[in-house]
């Protein structure tokens, strides 16, 4: 039985429908993402799963039971916010003991309690501290451990890493996911940052957003992080996992066979795709998906694709090129090594391997793909 089931959730504000056709299983011990763009609906899920805002059609379940109506503290769940939402007149270890006091626990389960909570947060030293004599990474590791306390069969977390600098970030995104293990309790994690969402996530969930809600429902695809890398379901899920995005390359075709597809580019190159594209009529348009890492740039090998590089970003380990595609709007991104030696003006011959490419249809639906 799934731990928590949403059938045909949807949400509405007044006229304004902002979650479509939600239906989704979480297992115990899940940790599981909602990942999308920029107000598609995310943090509106998770309160609703939460409790802090009502569901306008639809079933939510928690371990069996129907829990539309059941109060927040009720559903066994706790949240844990982007603002950390201390209060400040409250030391740390008071701040954490708070929600027990109120659910009348008695003071040395209390106590118990917190001292669990601040070693497994390294916040043992800081508890008679005031918020505001602690630091940013340390006030999010309290507010964690307000929702430790509680014992919950689930975590909820919004944003939670980000009010804090880069380096923070990750050290605290390895302390949740360490948590996770420790716990062994089910986490719902809210983000827009795809590379938490791939380092944290067992199962991530990806919303649309704008017209394609309307079309498809809220949810774009939902699997574990690489099954959505390989084998991202539409145009909109490729783009959006991966960093630097995926590049797509407008052309039609001009051969599918069970094996492959065979493609001409918008610049005339012709290419070979391990893609079952026989749906398709011989003509199509098509777009090519292919990352920055798969593009290899140099000497020409057959399938390939002549670009001019416009300009080159240098990150030490890796360089990536920005090139002018003949026939392309806006720019094809392709990795090359850290002492690259491309320059703006150059030309390059970008390899296309077959193995690498994803197709997509004129709606964005991709075509299954034949090879990793
Ligand atoms: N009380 C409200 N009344 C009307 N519309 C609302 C209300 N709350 C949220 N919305 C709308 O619902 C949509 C989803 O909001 P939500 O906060 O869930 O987005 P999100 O995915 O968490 O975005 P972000 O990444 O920016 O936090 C947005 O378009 C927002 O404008
Ligand atoms: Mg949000």
């Amino acid at each position: 039985m799934a731990q928590i089931k949403l059938t045909n959730v949807q949400k509405a504000y007044g006229p304004v429908e902002v979650l479509k056709n939600i239906n989704l299983e979480l297992e115990s011990g899940d940790f599981t993402v909602f990942v999308g763009p920029s107000g598609c609906g995310k943090s509106t899920l998770l309160r609703m799963i939460a409790g802090l805002e009502s569901i306008t059609a639809g079933t939510l379940e928690i371990n069996g039971m129907v829990m539309n109506d059941v109060p927040p503290a009720q559903r066994g769940i706790a949240m844990v916010f982007q603002s950390y939402a201390l209060y400040p007149h409250m030391t740390v270890a008071e701040n954490m003991a708070f929600a027990l006091k109120i659910a009348k626990k008695k003071p040395a389960e209390i106590d118990e309690a917190i001292q669990h909570a601040g070693e497994i947060l390294q916040l043992s030293h800081l508890l008679e501290r005031l918020p505001k004599e602690l630091s940013g990474g340390q006030r999010q590791r309290v507010a964690i451990g307000r929702a430790i306390v509680r014992n919950p069969s689930v975590f909820l977390f919004d944003e939670p890493l980000s009010n804090l600098d880069a380096a923070l970030r990750v050290q605290t995104r390895l302390e949740i996911a360490n948590l996770h293990d420790s716990l062994s309790a089910s986490m719902i994690y809210v983000t827009h940052d795809q590379v938490e969402a791939m380092t944290l996530a067992s199962k991530i969930v990806l919303l649309n957003a704008g017209e394609a809600v309307q079309k498809e429902g809220s949810i774009a695809q939902v699997g574990p992080p690489l099954e959505l890398y390989h084998n991202p379901a539409t145009r909109f899920v490729a783009g959006f996992i991966g960093s630097p995005k995926m590049n797509f390359i407008a052309g039609e075709i001009l051969e599918a066979t069970a094996q492959q597809a065979t493609i001409q580019l918008c610049n005339g190159s012709k290419v070979h795709a391990a893609v079952d594209a026989t749906s398709a009529a011989k003509g199509a348009k098509i777009e090519l998906g292919i990352r920055p890492e798969h593009l290899h740039s140099g000497e020409s090998e057959g399938d390939d694709v002549l670009g001019k590089v416009s300009y080159v970003e240098r990150l030490g380990e890796v360089s990536y090129l920005y090139l002018h595609v003949e026939g392309h709007d806006g720019l094809v991104t392709a990795r090359n090594d850290g002492d690259s030696p491309f320059n703006p003006g150059d030309s390059v011959s970008l390899q296309v391997p077959v193995g690498k490419c994803h197709l997509f249809d004129s709606n964005g639906k991709a075509f299954p793909r034949l090879a990793r």
